[in-house]
């Protein structure tokens, strides 16, 4: 690496972690403690997560999986011949390998912040699907970012599994889903992944397994914030919680305070009570009709929707409007 690129490198670090600083200050400040959910995944909290995905409890994994192997077939139908699939936070392209296989797709392009692991995967996926054009694109995809100038001409598929949707707010994810269309254009497909709402007791132990891997993904946040920014938390002075909160559709996930305690980050100190929780993470669960009509008010139409046989999970095909007919 050059001298340049090692410096542009650490100021982008330097940055990154201001922001988390003032993320982290700026939301424990808060009435109700809260920090965004997109801190929960630094490396640690990355591998955390996938322990939580082989959890017998956590079904939503391998019940998109089923969904998508089941209906591959039905799937590769709806979707244009020699399309590209964009795929939105690609991570490891277990889920998209299943469609790849037996789509007729002429490029796949996994949309991820994470560079250096997307270029590892796509020289493995050439390899592994003959003919398929690979061509990751590093990006933070809720915001807006170019698509490689040499799929201009073919049809688009986007691919949005993991009900990652679940965890934006209302906002975000009609946000989201416009951006998508106006990446992908009039008739593209998008393929996305939506957990479905369901009895509270299957939601809370799917979000607070046995096995505690879903206690220490959250928990990992407060050592993040006493690695990165010189935070002192008493990791034994938090415990998990996570719970269905029926009235708004959700599992919420905090970290509650077992004892009334300081905690110094950067310079500043917080104050917690006995039991205050910091707020760490919202899952929504959609009905069908629900999530169908968050799709048409972001210019989505529904084509199809496949589900397992106990309606847990949803995989829906959806088209996205001519924009010149609205
Ligand atoms: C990534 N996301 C869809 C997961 C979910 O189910 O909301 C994150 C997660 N949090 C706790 N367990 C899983």
């Amino acid at each position: 690496m050059t001298l340049h690129a090692r410096l542009s490198r650490s100021a982008d670090r330097d940055g990154a972690n201001t922001t988390f600083l003032h993320d982290v200050w700026h939301g424990l400040a808060q009435d109700q403690k809260r920090i965004s959910p997109k801190y929960l995944y630094d490396e640690r909290g990355s591998e955390l997560f996938v322990d939580i995905t082989r959890t017998p409890e956590y079904y939503p994994t391998r019940t998109e999986l089923a969904i998508l192997e089941e209906n591959a077939g039905a799937i590769a139908e709806r979707i244009p011949r020699g399309a590209a699939m964009i795929e939105f936070g690609a991570g490891a392209s277990t889920k998209a390998r299943i469609l790849l296989r037996v789509a007729d797709i002429a490029a796949y392009v996994p949309v991820d912040i994470s560079g250096a692991f997307l270029l590892g995967e796509a020289r493995q996926l050439e390899q592994d699907v003959p003919g398929l054009k690979v061509l990751p694109v590093a990006a933070d995809f809720t915001a807006p970012f170019e698509l490689p100038a040499s799929i201009a001409d073919l049809p688009r598929a986007g691919f949005f599994p993991g009900s990652t949707l679940g965890n934006f707010e209302a906002h975000e994810a009609t946000a989201f889903l416009r951006h998508a269309a106006t990446l992908l254009g009039p008739g593209a497909r998008l393929i996305i992944g939506v957990d479905c709402v369901k009895e509270a007791n299957v939601l809370n132990e799917a979000y607070d397994d046995a096995a505690g891997s879903t206690a220490a993904f959250n928990l990992n946040l407060l050592s993040r914030i006493n690695r990165e920014l010189g935070g002192d938390f008493d990791l034994n002075g938090f415990r998990h919680c996570a719970f269905y909160n029926r009235e708004q559709r959700r599992v919420e996930m905090h970290l509650v305070s077992r004892v009334r305690q300081k905690v110094r980050i950067g310079g500043r100190s917080f104050d917690f009570r006995r039991g205050e929780t910091i707020h760490t993470e919202n899952s929504y669960k959609f009905t069908l009709e629900q999530f169908r009509s968050v799709a048409n008010g972001a210019g989505w139409q529904q084509a199809e929707v496949w589900l397992d046989p106990e309606r847990f999970f949803s995989v829906h095909m959806l088209v996205c409007e001519d924009a010149r007919r609205k």
